[in-house]
């Protein structure tokens, strides 16, 4: 496989609105995130996913966008965008764009320019259906509850929106449609980006009569023209946020030879703990088993065909720490353990912001404390439905996707350093404990072992390239593996449990230890008792 900057990269996510505000209006802006690229530095990463910038009026966030190439009122200028660029750059760190082309915010002008007729010549650049039987066109149904279909009075049609009603769904079958988005993504690329990050990517393929919407037949079809319409020539990372696929659909995406993307995300771990079959609010216990499994699945089945992200957090997603993890008594062993799992393993790891130190879920009592979309049409809908609102609420709790848009915690001042108004979302209290300020100042903070781990991969080939071999016959609640390359051969153990356990292998004799998140300097093999979430990795 040719060898890229990417491989050997760790990405780190900021959601714009909840990382800095830099005026005191209470929401994150570029200004913010300029001022504090010199703590990224300190981190380590090589480069910036940032969630979208553009101009939007904000149902979801950014993710419906009115004007692709111009910067959101809240966040800053195009002027501010391109200084993030040149100042990110000059710390060696790229700028990885969000590209969010399954739809565009209805106040679009292609979207308000459709609405206006039949006839309009944007008509055709969104999805529009007579109704049937004087109802919707069909059965597709939005991830944000209901039907994804929209009627529009003017016209007597229906629309698409695979999301909320202001996100229409584009149609890519139109030629005009994809040749818009690539000057679009050419006008980012001539900017000097590092790359994109593609929303929802896998809808983009979608036929809707036939209610087909992830893995449309014209899917890879679409991609490889957008491929070599745009970055195809350029040194550029490209990942797909995949919610369907399984490896062999990523082999199809980030073959070297097929011309797609680097990489996707694959989100076959992250719903281990929903029922199969059913939304992700009807929640289950995590099988620790099964999430070796997956894992370790991931790792192997790629091989020179593909290459994997590896990731436990987005804007999407509770915290790691305190979904998987015990984000009180062992709040910091539990996320150590949980980035040295991950950054040990072949792919890109990416880290979302706050993670790196342990920042946790923000617990909601009441539906009037969130701002999801999401979340709020799934709590009217699933009210509606007879549920009670408090078993909403612990769905929302355990997987609403504002426990991880919180504000970032920079420090113990008020709003944790975050803004000096009002913020647009709850700070968690536990600011005043967990920030970051704090962890540069305890040498055995989650910052410094996340710091550690960029560095490890930096320096070591074999975290990079190294094959991946799980070790069976661990107890259930043990995850260990090992990494080869070129005959040096790591061990990486995990206890993912908040009691001990027991780690034994043939080796007596002690290996040197690479990382842990106990202090450990060399370890007998032969028969270790592992500390509750503790985490090691050896040299054999
Ligand atoms: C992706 C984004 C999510 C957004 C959705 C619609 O899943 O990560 O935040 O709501 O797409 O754009
Ligand atoms: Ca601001």
């Amino acid at each position: 496989m040719e060898r890229k900057w990417w491989h050997s990269s760790v990405i780190y996510q900021i959601y714009p609105r909840s990382f800095q505000d830099s005026n005191g209006d209470g929401i994150g802006d570029l200004r913010g995130i300029i001022s504090r690229l010199d703590y990224l530095e300190k981190l380590g990463i090589d480069a910036i996913w940032l969630s979208p910038v553009y101009k939007s009026p904000n149902d979801d966030n950014g993710y419906d966008i009115s004007d692709y190439q111009d910067i959101m009122d809240e966040f800053g200028t195009i002027e501010d965008m391109d200084e993030l660029i040149v100042e990110a750059s000059k710390r060696s760190i790229k700028i990885i764009m969000d590209l969010v082309v399954n739809h565009t915010s209805d106040e679009h002008k292609w979207f308000i320019e459709a609405k206006k007729g039949k006839d309009n010549a944007y008509r055709d650049y969104y999805i529009w259906r007579d109704p049937v039987d004087g109802d919707v066109p069909n059965g597709l149904r939005s991830t944000f509850s209901g039907s994804a279909w929209e009627y529009d009075e003017a016209s007597g049609q229906y629309y698409l929106h695979l999301f909320s009603k202001k996100q229409p769904d584009l149609n890519f079958e139109n030629e005009e449609v994809r040749k818009e988005i690539y000057d679009m993504m050419n006008f980012w690329l001539d900017k000097g980006i590092g790359g994109f990050r593609m929303d929802v990517i896998d809808l983009i393929g979608k036929v809707p009569d036939q209610e087909i919407t992830g893995n449309g037949p014209k899917l890879h079809e679409y991609l490889q023209e957008m491929n070599r319409k745009t970055f195809g020539n350029r040194d550029v990372l490209t990942v797909g946020e995949t919610w369907g696929a399984t490896p062999e659909i990523a082999k199809l995406y980030s073959d070297p030879k097929r011309n797609e993307l680097s990489m996707v995300f694959q989100f076959e771990h992250i719903g281990l703990d929903e029922q199969a079959g059913k939304e992700k609010w009807d929640l289950q216990a995590l099988s620790i088993g099964r999430l070796k499994e997956v894992l370790s699945k991931w790792q192997t089945s790629l091989g020179n065909e593909g290459w994997n992200s590896l990731f436990w957090n987005n804007h999407d997603l509770p915290r790691i720490v305190s979904r998987w993890g015990n984000d009180e008594e062992y709040r910091t062993e539990s996320a150590k353990m949980f980035g040295i799992l991950l950054h040990l393993m072949k792919g890109t790891p990416y880290i979302y912001q706050g993670e790196e130190i342990g920042m946790t879920n923000y617990p909601i009592n009441d539906i009037s404390e969130v701002e999801d979309i999401e979340s709020i049409n799934m709590y009217h809908e699933r009210l509606e439905k007879g549920y009670s609102k408090e078993n909403i609420i612990e769905s929302i709790n355990a997987k609403g996707r504002d426990n991880a848009r919180t504000p970032m915690q920079w420090d113990d001042s008020e709003n944790g350093g975050f803004t000096t108004g009002l913020p647009w979302l709850h700070v968690n209290p536990n600011y005043q404990k967990i920030n970051v300020k704090q962890s540069l100042e305890d040498p055995n903070s989650i910052f410094y072992t996340y710091q550690r781990l960029i560095q490890l991969r930096k320096e070591n080939p074999i975290v990079v390239w190294g094959d991946f071999e799980l070790v069976d016959n661990t107890p259930e609640e043990v995850f260990a593996y090992y990494r080869r390359y070129e005959g040096e051969t790591w061990l990486v153990i995990a206890n993912i449990s908040e009691h001990s356990s027991h780690f034994s292998h043939l080796d007596v004799e002690p290996a040197e230890v690479i990382i842990s998140n106990y202090q450990r300097n060399n370890a007998r093999l032969k028969d270790i008792e592992l500390q509750p979430y503790e985490a090691l990795v050896v040299r054999m």
